[in-house]
């Protein structure tokens, strides 16, 4: 049986590093705080001169280097973002032009911190149907530019960054085993940015309140569902795999919170050593997480031929979903 295998991975880190003690001079929190409620300690912030599509270039170019491939022999670009650099045309379309990958196609995935695993399953769809040979899967946010910088509750949360795979479809045992997306509308409220758009005009008025453009979370309220939601859905990729949590090397999951994490990974009764966290130096970067961790898994030797991944992702929408794929 073919299957979409990762030949390369990439990830880029904007160089700015944003500290919680930094943090603690722009509004009223602590270190303390922010690491027991989060577990962050750091996060990565865009310079003035980049763009998410640089970002997501750069990982890219990355995963592109470590596959050994040139851009033009990918034949598909699916960017998960919510933070494009315009409304349209896609992002994809940007970071196509600026690999020269002129064989691609190119669209992006608005699915918030699930874009990269809906990105991924999409292009396994593709490359399944026998639609094409290689794809280019990245994730890639600046949310800095979307955050209201005055409020405590959310600021502390987020950061920037890009991560890609190159998926290569081959005969044999690795590559991706399966894909599981949901999605429930009637959450929006509970997590989302108004913005600028048909249903909210950059009226003057408008554009004089921040509260119209930023970021809007009810932490607590979003924090039980993701944990239900990350839970079951990894639980369903077990499941139609005939498989149970002690055949997974390593769980990466959407990293929003090092608590969510670890009351996910306590449910499907995964080991500390199964479980890959680092949203301690990023921060949440919504649908690049994955992709990161994944491109830091890979480096530091945690993923080796053979190795079982559990991917599960949860972001506004609400969207959730879960790719289990054998290294
Ligand atoms: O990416 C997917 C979507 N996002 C998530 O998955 C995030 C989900 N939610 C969370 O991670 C957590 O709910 C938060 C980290 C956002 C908040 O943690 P919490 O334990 O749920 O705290 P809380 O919102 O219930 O707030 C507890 C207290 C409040 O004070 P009072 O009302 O008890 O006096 C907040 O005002 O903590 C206060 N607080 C802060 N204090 C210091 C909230 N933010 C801060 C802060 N520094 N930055």
């Amino acid at each position: 049986m073919k299957r979409a295998r990762v030949i390369g991975t990439g990830s880029y880190l904007p160089e700015k590093i944003l500290t919680n003690f930094d943090l603690e001079k722009m509004v009223d929190t602590n270190n303390e705080w922010i690491i027991a409620r989060t577990g962050i300690e750091q996060r990565r912030i865009a310079a003035d001169s980049e763009n998410t599509s640089d970002l997501a270039t750069k990982a890219a170019e990355r995963a592109l280097e470590m596959a050994g491939i040139g851009a033009e022999e990918i034949d598909l670009i699916v960017v998960g973002t919510i933070t494009g650099d315009y409304p349209w045309p896609a992002t994809a379309c940007i970071v196509q032009n600026n690999l020269g990958a002129k064989n691609a196609y190119a669209y992006d995935v608005s699915a918030a911190c699930s874009g990269f695993v809906y990105a991924l399953s999409n292009a396994t769809d593709f490359l399944e149907a026998g639609r094409g040979q290689k794809a280019l899967v990245i994730g890639s946010e600046i949310l800095s530019r979307v955050i209201d910088w005055s409020d405590r509750n959310t600021c502390v949360l987020f950061g920037d960054g890009a991560g890609a795979v190159v998926l290569d479809l081959q005969e044999g045992e690795a590559g991706v085993l399966s894909t599981h997306m949901h999605s429930d509308g009637s959450y929006l409220e509970l997590l989302y940015q108004p913005g600028f758009s048909t249903r909210n005009l950059p009226t003057p008025e408008a554009i004089a309140d921040p509260q119209n453009y930023t970021l809007k979370m009810q932490g607590n309220e979003v924090f039980k569902v993701a944990v239900r939601s990350l839970t079951e859905v990894s639980k369903e990729a077990l499941a139609a795999n005939k498989l149970s949590h002690k055949d997974v090397d390593l769980f990466i999951p959407h990293q929003a919170n090092r608590r969510i994490l670890e009351a996910t990974a306590k449910r499907l009764k995964l080991t500390d050593e199964q479980c890959f966290i680092n949203v301690n130096k990023y921060g949440n970067t919504s649908g690049a997480t994955i992709p990161i961790a994944m491109d830091e898994a890979y480096r530091q030797g945690l993923l080796k031929e053979g190795s079982l991944v559990l991917m599960a992702a949860f972001g506004g929408g609400f969207t959730w979903g879960s790719v289990l794929l054998r290294w």
